[in-house]
């Protein structure tokens, strides 16, 4: 997989998954435009990149606030010229709560981030994407967004329409040479998830949530991100609109 003259931006580009991909990435020849809230982790990802020889820059945004996504695109717009490869990846999990004591700022919050987001980023890309003649897109949605997460009403209704945008944008720009597809990763080892915090909230959580995948481990972040890299590759020119379990065999 070659990504040589690639203009990619990466949300939630500073940790895990979008870590893994950012990195990935520009080893393969892409510049990476990495936005994140997290400032320190950003500019380490930037200095890790130019260390290997590799290009990027790091942009603090907020996914959720459609003003500064709509000034950190035009920004890279004006210094880039283009933008051939968007991940929409920032999110965040939620501390598993039963539905009826989840708070509509809790349900405002993930929302805003895990959906807006995306909203927003993909509102944006493909308006650049159109002028330019194609593009590609990939979504981070979860396994949450093809199933239900019992305690996780807001985290599980954010992923499903991560999945529902991904479709139906696919659909709507196939003919203009923009794929746009999703993945949804089941439990990946990274800030968001680890075996240490789910046995912090109860004990034998994290063997109980590993023996829900067949394959009876968790994702690493580089699985992931290889899967990304793929479906944003040339040798995935006719995968559209997907939303790929990358979960060993949890919806199967
Ligand atoms: N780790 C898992 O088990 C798992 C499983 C399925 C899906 N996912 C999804 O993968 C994506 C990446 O998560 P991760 O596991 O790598 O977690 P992570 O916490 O390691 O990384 C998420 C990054 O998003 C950034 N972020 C959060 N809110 C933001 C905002 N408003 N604006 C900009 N950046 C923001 C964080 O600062 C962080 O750097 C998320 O969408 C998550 O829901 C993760």
């Amino acid at each position: 997989m070659e990504f040589k003259d690639k203009i990619a931006i990466i949300t939630g580009a500073a940790s895990g998954i979008g870590h893994a991909t950012a990195m990935s990435m520009s080893e393969k020849g892409a510049t990476i435009i990495a936005v994140d809230l997290n400032e320190v982790a950003g500019a380490k990802l930037v200095e890790q990149i130019i260390e290997k020889g590799g290009k990027a820059e790091f942009i603090k945004t907020n996914v959720a606030d459609w003003e500064v996504m709509k000034a950190v695109h035009g920004k890279v717009i004006t210094d880039y010229g283009r933008i051939d490869i968007a991940i929409n990846n920032a999110g965040i999990g939620n501390i598993p709560t039963p539905m009826i004591h989840t708070s509509n700022e809790d349900w405002d919050q993930v929302m805003a981030i895990n959906a807006s987001g995306v909203f927003y980023g993909m509102k944006l890309q493909v308006e650049q994407m159109l002028k330019q003649g194609g593009g590609v897109i990939v979504n981070t949605a979860s396994v949450a967004g093809l199933r239900g997460l019992p305690r996780s009403i807001a985290y599980a209704a954010s992923k499903h329409a991560v999945v529902g945008m991904t479709k139906t944008a696919s659909m709507e720009y196939a003919k203009k040479n923009i794929r746009i597809n999703a993945i949804c990763p089941a439990f990946t080892v990274t800030a968001l998830f680890t075996p240490e915090m789910m046995d912090g909230l109860k004990e034998g959580l994290s063997e109980k949530l590993k023996k829900t995948i067949p394959m009876n481990r968790f994702g690493d972040v580089q699985e992931i991100a290889d899967a990304i890299m793929w479906l944003c590759s040339d040798k995935a020119s006719f995968v559209n609109g997907i939303a790929l379990p990358l979960d060993g065999g949890m919806t199967a």
